[in-house]
């Protein structure tokens, strides 16, 4: 391939002032696509025509390599590559080493996830800024019209594409620019990295904790988020309360599984539920409890319908219903909120019967039983 200056920026502008980059189809002669001594750019500008497309204005930014200003340029650019990588870099240590364990009170794991976004944000940034200074500053400055078309391309056209392709690589002078290629390299290779460790982590860490089970055991009490313990007559008819197994940290993340809404509903409403099939125990007079966690995508399902004996999920609008054992009627869900069998203890409070029956939580979860 030859090389020269295909600058246009200082050729005559014809009369209308629009300054031509290659000959005018019908005025000029056509370039052959399979011509050995066509050159990549006359391909280009081939390809162009033959697309409609007309190339007013193509001049390098700088038309005399190697300047100062164009170092200038570059330092800036690998710059931002690099600080990019760093951030990349961060995200990785942040996401492999940062303590992120649920703690009460003040402690840096509550900033895992800040950390992460604001690591992986500036990557992003910076990578961002990066590419648009370089198609701004080293790019040439091209300004063409291009005409629309229908239908597949043949081949030969394909070929005049790719070579399209390569030019424009070529443009960007990243083969004569060696710090450029070092800092791309040093500011992608963290970010790709950072974009595939959650996926990475994700299979190779033990999620230590079996989900098919929760905090839920015969005899455990039905504790409120101040740890009291609830009796028939603590609440009113028409009601809800969310519960949590009386157990040692009961209501923190430990046992974000078992958050659960104890229902006290109108008795005339109590008899119209129908009962699934083996459940028909598990309820306490007009006292109901079901999992708290939408089976949709694990969302506190807990605003109360009390006229339509509804149960709704605020994030994409299920709807469970409460006479049918919280099948869903309604919204993306498509299993029924798992029903926590309930009684009383000596003492007269509400206790669990069992653990739940079903696994709790959205359907992707590992549910050997698709409870409808
Ligand atoms: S999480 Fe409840 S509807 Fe989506």
């Amino acid at each position: 391939m030859t090389t020269q200056d295909h600058s246009t920026a200082h050729e005559p502008a014809t009369a209308n002032g629009v300054t031509p980059a290659y000959p005018m189809p019908g005025k000029d002669p056509y370039v052959d696509a399979n011509d050995p001594e066509a050159d990549q750019f006359d391909l280009v500008r081939e390809g162009a025509r033959r697309d409609g497309v007309e190339l007013v204005h193509y001049a390098p930014r700088f038309p005399v390599p190697g300047t100062k200003r164009e170092k200038r340029v570059e330092r800036t650019i690998a710059f931002m590559f690099g600080l990019s990588g760093l951030f990349g870099l961060a995200f990785l240590v942040v996401y492999i080493w940062w303590p992120y364990d649920y703690q009460l009170g003040v402690n840096i794991a509550k900033l895992y996830t800040p950390m992460l976004g604001i690591t992986l944000g500036f990557a992003l940034f910076f990578v961002g800024a990066a590419v648009i200074t370089f198609a701004k500053k080293l790019l040439p400055e091209e300004v063409a019209v291009q005409d629309r078309h229908d239908g597949a391309s043949p081949d030969d056209e394909r070929r005049l594409t790719g070579a399209t392709l390569l030019q424009t690589f070529d443009d960007t002078g990243i083969k004569r620019r060696p710090m450029l290629k070092a800092a791309i390299a040093i500011g992608a290779a963290p970010l790709g990295l950072a974009i595939a460790a959650p996926l990475v982590g994700a299979l190779i860490t033990n999620p230590g904790k079996d989900p098919i089970t929760t905090a839920w055991k015969e005899g455990i009490r039905l504790v409120r988020d101040d740890g009291t313990p609830i009796q028939p007559g603590d609440m009113h008819t028409g009601s809800i309360e969310t519960v949590f197994p009386g157990i040692p940290d009961g209501n923190t993340n430990k046992y974000a599984d078992s958050p659960t809404l104890l229902i006290h509903m109108r008795p005339e409403d109590a008899a119209k539920v129908k009962v699934q099939p083996g459940y028909e125990t598990a309820h306490y007079g007009d006292y109901f409890a079901y999992s708290k966690i939408c089976t949709h995508a694990g969302c506190p399902a807990s605003l109360y319908e009390q006229q339509t004996q509804r149960l709704l999920c605020p994030c994409h609008q299920s709807q469970f219903d409460l006479l049918e054992s919280c099948k869903p009627v309604f919204g993306p869900a498509s299993r029924r909120l798992p029903q926590l069998p309930i009684k009383l203890d000596s003492a007269g409070y509400f206790v669990a019967q069992s653990d739940y029956r079903v696994p709790i939580g959205p359907a992707l979860w590992e549910h050997p039983d698709n409870d409808k």
